[in-house]
């Protein structure tokens, strides 16, 4: 008997080890990283090029992964309308995300280069939308699983998308602040007719009380020497008649405002949206750079225009073909240069300025 039992006991030894031998080794990571903390990964490299750009239809051909990663970005930045999802069943926009995430294209680009990004209205479910989409919770669980945002980030503990990122060594720092102006925005009423434009809102909200209350605490307490704010629509451009920040005029000036109070060392503005690419420029009393924008749209379908928009803020051309951006960082001068340029096919340069 007391054989036996031996006998079973090695038996048993035996299967154990082999069920051990079946289990798969842990992924390889960078090291000290896990798998799941990719935005942080850059955290202490240091940034030389940041691409970013909008609008992009997984349907369509995506012919700029390619170029993109011919300029060697550190980090991508999505400004929104990652797709065309417009909908509140969230396994139709489940299904539109991983269409997305499994293009060979960008399958290859994701695993080259770190990715954040912030929603605009198509990804976030619906047209030109705001607060009240009922949906607007699971569909930014879709929007962070897609970004692979990591489970400990804050930005899942609580409402809205919002996020920040901090990347270089001190002396060298990019902070990236991604601003969500859906979840949080109040209702804007349009005309009637065919030219239709929004009624400025005068009372209502974009980004809402916690949202500001915390973009003021990053710009305040940031220390990094270069400090970009990404919105998904349009910041200094008054004149068109779509989504802008100028809706809400209050909301603009008092971003305005406190870009000039908190005086952040160089701010630059990111935008998307639009179908067109654009530079604007204005000179703020209390800010001793100029603050630019850049809006950057459309990845696969930008919109012709060859009567142009008018735009008093505007430096260079409007480009109407599909296009990224990309921000070029030197850091061998005293102070940072700073220069975004706006490409497109094979790599093609559209516009070109140096920031700082
Ligand atoms: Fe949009």
């Amino acid at each position: 008997m007391k054989y036996i039992r031996s006998f079973l006991l090695f038996i048993c030894f035996v299967i154990a080890s082999c069920n051990q031998q079946t289990v798969p080794p842990p992924p390889t990571t960078e090291i000290g990283e896990k798998p799941s903390e990719k935005p942080k990964k850059v955290e202490a490299a240091n940034i030389e090029v940041i691409a970013f750009g909008s609008c992009n239809k997984v349907d369509l051909p995506q012919k700029m992964w390619s170029p993109i990663l011919q300029n060697e970005p550190d980090l991508w930045i999505w400004l929104g309308d990652i797709l065309y999802a417009d909908t509140e069943n969230m396994n139709k926009m489940a299904a539109d995300y991983k269409q997305q995430k499994n293009l060979p294209g960008y399958k290859n680009f994701i695993e080259q280069c770190p990715v954040v990004g912030i929603w605009d209205d198509h990804d976030y479910g619906v047209n030109d939308g705001g607060k009240e989409f009922p949906k607007k919770n699971a569909s930014k669980k879709l929007l962070l699983d897609f970004l692979d945002v990591s489970k400990n980030e804050k930005v899942w503990k609580r409402p809205g998308a919002y996020q920040s990122y901090l990347f270089g060594e001190p002396g060298k720092e990019v902070k990236v602040i991604l601003l969500d102006t859906r979840y949080f925005r109040d209702d804007v009423k349009r005309t009637i007719g065919t030219n239709r434009r929004y009624i400025p809102n005068e009372k209502g909200t974009i980004l809402g009380k916690e949202q500001w209350a915390w973009l003021e605490r990053e710009l305040k307490n940031s220390k990094a020497q270069v400090n970009i704010i990404a919105s998904s629509i349009q910041v200094l451009p008054k004149e068109h008649r779509f989504e802008k920040w100028d809706n809400f005029p209050k909301e603009r000036a008092r971003l305005l405002r406190l870009i000039q109070n908190t005086n952040p060392k160089k701010a630059i503005l990111l935008s998307g949206d639009r179908h067109i690419s654009e530079i604007s420029k204005v000179k703020l009393k209390k800010l001793s750079y100029s603050l630019y924008e850049i809006t950057s749209s459309s990845l696969t379908h930008a919109r012709p225009k060859p009567e142009g928009e008018p735009n008093q803020y505007r430096v260079g051309d409007l480009v109407d073909k599909n296009n990224f951006s990309v921000l070029k960082f030197d850091w061998t001068q005293e102070d940072v240069k700073v220069k975004v340029e706006i490409r497109g096919e094979q790599n093609k340069v559209y516009e070109s300025q140096d920031l700082f």
